[in-house]
């Protein structure tokens, strides 16, 4: 197979509160830079659009840092328009504060009240966008209803596949080093992954997505 430009995130966004304080969850990155690795491996051309994260870049690897879910939509909607395969990995915040305080907030009242926005959804905005022959894969974090919620994300965001993951528990979904999921298909198509490592699971899916769309 020619080198494809492969298009991946990882990580998760910060929303600031004030200078100080953000919105964020539990993300490391694992999941996405192992996707990263593994596509480099098979020697394709990788940018990798990163959330904080504290992991190395793996070698090879365009790696581009951004922090916000806003700052997140700009890059990959302007990388997106040259990839082949685009993976979206990362936790991208679904809200954040309507109001960023250009001071530290100070402790006074015995509550607060957090007033939150929608923040874009990137994936269902390169579904509308998509070229015809580009190939849009993401990745559904659920606690519940796992393959009901990835289906219906699969259509919303008109994507060719979605990987189903668990998430709340320990030995797999967000910060393990282990995960297991199941990679959907437009078509209908289930494929199975048992607990395995992130990086082992990354060269699994890819070489899945990459034979169903040979
Ligand atoms: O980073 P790790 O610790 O290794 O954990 C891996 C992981 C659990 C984060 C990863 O496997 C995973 O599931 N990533 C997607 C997390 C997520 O945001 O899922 P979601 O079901 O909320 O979103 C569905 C899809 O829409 C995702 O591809 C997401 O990137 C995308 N999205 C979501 C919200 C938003 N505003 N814009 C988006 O593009």
């Amino acid at each position: 197979m020619p080198p494809l430009r492969m298009l991946i995130t990882a990580g998760p966004t910060r929303e600031p509160l004030d200078p100080v304080r953000f919105l964020s969850n539990r993300s490391s990155g694992r999941m996405g830079y192992a996707l990263a690795e593994a596509a480099r491996a098979a020697g394709h051309r990788v940018t990798l659009i990163s959330g904080p994260v504290v992991l190395e870049v793996p070698r090879g690897v365009r790696r581009l840092s951004v922090e916000t879910a806003e700052e997140m939509r700009r890059v990959v909607l302007r990388e997106a328009k040259r990839a082949d395969l685009v993976v979206m990995a990362a936790a991208v915040a679904d809200y954040r504060p309507v109001r960023v305080a250009p001071r530290k907030m100070k402790k006074g009242a015995a509550q607060q009240v957090l007033r939150l926005e929608r923040t874009p959804d990137i994936l269902a905005e390169l579904g509308r966008r998509r070229r015809p022959s580009q190939i849009l894969a993401g990745f559904a974090a659920e606690t519940d209803h796992l393959l009901l919620h990835a289906r219906a994300k699969l259509r919303a965001k008109n994507l060719d596949f979605i990987v189903a993951n668990r998430v709340g528990r320990s030995d797999a979904g967000f910060e393990s080093p282990n995960n297991r999921a199941t990679l959907l298909d437009r078509a209908g198509g289930t494929r199975r992954f048992p607990l395995m490592t992130k990086k082992q699971l990354a060269r699994r899916l890819l070489a899945a997505i990459l034979s169903a769309t040979d």
